[in-house]
């Protein structure tokens, strides 16, 4: 997976007043379209989301998706194909049922569910990941933090 877009401003959170860190992984076909659009077309997004490109969503093992969270990332958004349309077949599937599993987990451990998310998005649907972007970031402020941050910073958590 490769970093693609980093909307200036972002590491915010080191400049004082904190604004959440997000990194939005999209599947290499539809959602990073959508992504793409969305910068073609100039729609505006907070600056704080980092979209990391990967082949399909079903791609996105549970470990990238725990291991940006032990770095003290806020929030993550899976953004895949429509259900249907994934080019790998199911890879959005399996991604979903992995994103829930892994929701359930961060409920479980105290971090919140809501700082995971999964949209499923057509190539054109540049509005929606606008909207869905926006959504996780004021979500996630609302929840403040990751706790898990502090712990990354200090090196506590392993890298
Ligand atoms: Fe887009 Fe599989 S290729 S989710």
């Amino acid at each position: 997976m490769t970093a693609a877009h980093t909307q200036p401003g972002a590491s915010a959170a080191n400049k004082g007043a904190w604004e959440p860190e997000i990194i939005a992984f999209c599947c290499n076909y539809c959602a990073y379209a959508a992504a793409d659009l969305a910068g073609a077309q100039r729609m505006q997004y907070p600056p704080n989301v980092r979209v990391v490109h990967s082949p399909c969503t079903g791609k996105i093992e549970m470990e990238h998706i725990l291991a940006a969270l032990e770095k003290g990332i806020d929030g993550v958004l899976v953004a895949g194909c429509l259900e249907g349309g994934c080019h790998f077949i199911e890879g959005n599937l399996r991604a979903k049922h992995r994103v829930e599993h892994i929701r359930g987990i961060l409920d479980e451990i105290g971090i919140g569910a809501d700082r995971l998310r999964m949209v499923n998005l057509s190539a054109a649907m540049a509005p929606t990941f606008v909207e869905r972007v926006r959504e996780i970031v004021d979500t996630v402020t609302n929840l403040g933090p990751n706790p898990l941050k502090e712990s990354a910073q200090q090196g506590v958590v392993s890298k």
